[in-house]
């Protein structure tokens, strides 16, 4: 493996631009490589059995790629499929965890709100961190259907957005919530608009840039960081329709970037087991 290898990093959509920005912060020599699985998200209304094939099919493509590591930038993915991934690939694998820890040592109310998937509430992980938790804070968990759907559309600061927004953050604020987590790598491009909701006084926690960090913890002890003073770059592919991925790409990653189209074949219609909350 040589150093000048790539990162691949995938999420359903292009939640995880949010987190890709923050990599590109970091490690400003690397060439990343980026899956929009867009053709199938939300993955939150998906099976286990859909997400697990649609992430070792991208992990797959990603390795053929010559990537050196991997970044699960999907909360709703790595609840779902990291432990499969890491069972069949040898590969690194950096995965989202909601940040519950420095929400815990940054409320004075005691009281935090995570905003997240309904399947990143529902998985093990979440669960093990509300256990680790959950004594010393009161963690209120809240999904947020829809606001995936949002993000995939590009429409961040509209009226159906903002009603969204407002139905979720409102109730926590009433309850004494003065720290919120994004759980969900799709909402760091809806934290102004949440700010502005939930107010000044309210602290918003996005996990991206640690992770981030932990990449570069990660391929510094595998002696796999770029050479010093290179310039990376980047590279897009999406399973949605080209034109839209384009768009929405552009628009997210504030460049105008080639969207290469990624082939969407798993079907989709039979692994639903969440349609009635269709949870974003
Ligand atoms: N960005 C994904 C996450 O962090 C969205 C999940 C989904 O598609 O439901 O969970």
């Amino acid at each position: 493996m040589k150093v000048t290898n790539p990162i691949g990093v995938f999420d359903s959509g292009v939640g995880g631009l949010s987190v890709l920005r923050e990599i590109r912060r970091e490690l400003p020599g690397e060439d990343l490589l980026y899956v929009a699985d867009s053709g199938h998200a939300p993955y939150g209304d998906k099976s286990t059995e859909l997400i697990e094939a649609r992430s070792i099919a991208i992990v797959e493509f990603l390795i053929s790629q010559h990537a050196k590591a991997i970044v699960v930038a999907c909360n709703t993915a790595t609840g779902v499929a990291i432990e499969t991934l890491r069972t069949r690939f040898t590969i690194p694998f950096i995965a989202m965890e909601p940040a519950v820890k420095p929400a815990a040592a940054n409320t004075r109310s005691g009281v935090i709100g995570v905003l997240a998937t309904s399947r990143t509430i529902a998985s093990n992980n979440f669960a093990k961190l509300h256990e680790r938790f959950g004594a010393d804070v009161k963690i209120l968990m809240q999904a947020c259907p829809g606001l995936v759907e949002q993000v995939e559309i590009g429409d961040l600061s509209d009226d159906k957005t903002r009603a969204l927004i407002a139905l979720y953050v409102e109730p926590l604020l009433e309850q004494g919530v003065d720290t919120l987590v994004l759980g969900c790598t799709h909402y760091p491009f809806l934290a102004p608009l949440i700010q502005e909701i939930a107010g000044s006084s309210v602290a918003i926690i996005d996990p991206s840039a640690a992770i981030a960090r932990e990449l570069r913890r990660r391929l510094t002890s595998a002696e796999l960081l770029s050479i010093k003073g290179r310039t990376g770059t980047e590279r897009f592919w999406s399973s949605a329709t080209p034109d839209m991925a384009q768009t929405i790409i552009s628009q997210l990653w504030q460049v105008n970037v080639a969207v290469s189209s990624w082939p969407s074949e798993a079907p989709i219609d039979a692994g639903r087991i969440f349609k009635q909350d269709a949870c974003g």
